[in-house]
């Protein structure tokens, strides 16, 4: 399926969700992908989070292109494609070509992400860059101009279920206080209920929550209750600088 959305379209609507919820298929039943995703899609997310492990730049695997295309045939949200692999340069334009909407590599696993950002957009994709927890702002500070998304790791890459870590929220108010940054900012780990809040106050505009939504009996409820507790910060910080 052809991606339907042009970049400045499909970040604008991302934005404009803000704070969104981005369900992260990797909690999901993977032997019933396709209700999964039917039932996230009825609890009407913007954009679904599929995390992408090769074994060699995380120590895990969890699945890859095929995967990437069976999903862009069941749905028509757009597939924010979040890569913690090895040489994403080599593989980013198959992962477009399956389709993901965004493309997000790691700063850690690209010797210069500049070259690797363009190509994505290129390709008409939104770029992403992503910062593991120990990893400081600095480090993606040259490729900043080129991001359509940095993503904070909020837990180290690899597996679902892990515990918030709080120096993400220290960059994302970086990042949000920054006149010369308007990438869309995301979070990604540990994210629930009792730390979306934080995340949202601190500028997160994509939530993305695995255990949280697919570990609830109604995903609906599971969505709903990260969004109020994001919304809620949100807002009060609007009104606090009124
Ligand atoms: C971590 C992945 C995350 C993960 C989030 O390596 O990038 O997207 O699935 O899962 P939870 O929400 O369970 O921390
Ligand atoms: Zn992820």
């Amino acid at each position: 399926m052809a991606s339907r959305f042009g970049r400045d379209e499909l970040k604008a609507r991302l934005r404009a969700a803000s704070p969104a919820v981005l369900p992260s298929l990797l909690a999901s039943d993977f032997a019933h992908l396709e209700q999964e995703i039917k039932r996230v899609e009825q609890a009407g997310v913007t954009a679904l989070h599929l995390d992408v492990m090769d074994g060699h730049f995380v120590p895990n695997i969890s699945f890859g292109i095929p995967i990437v295309e069976a999903v862009r045939r069941v749905t028509d949200l757009p597939l924010d494609v979040h890569l913690m692999i090895a040489r994403p340069d080599e593989y980013a334009e198959r992962f477009r070509k399956a389709g993901a909407d965004s493309i997000t590599i790691h700063v850690e696993a690209a010797r210069d992400p500049r070259p690797v950002l363009d190509r994505i957009r290129s390709l008409g994709a939104l770029a992403g860059l992503a910062l593991n927890p120990p990893t400081p702002l600095p480090a993606i500070e040259a490729s900043l101009p080129l991001c359509d998304i940095v993503l904070v790791m909020s837990v180290m890459p690899g597996f679902g279920g892990q515990h918030f870590e709080q120096v993400a929220l220290e960059k994302l108010q970086a990042l949000r206080d920054r006149s010369d940054c308007d990438a869309l900012l995301e979070v990604d780990g540990g994210v629930n209920a009792e730390t979306a809040g934080a995340c949202a106050e601190a500028g997160a505009e994509l939530l993305v929550a695995g255990t949280a939504v697919f570990s609830h009996d109604d995903y609906a409820t599971a969505i709903e209750e990260i969004r109020f507790a994001a919304v809620g910060k949100k807002l009060s910080i609007k009104a606090d600088r009124n």
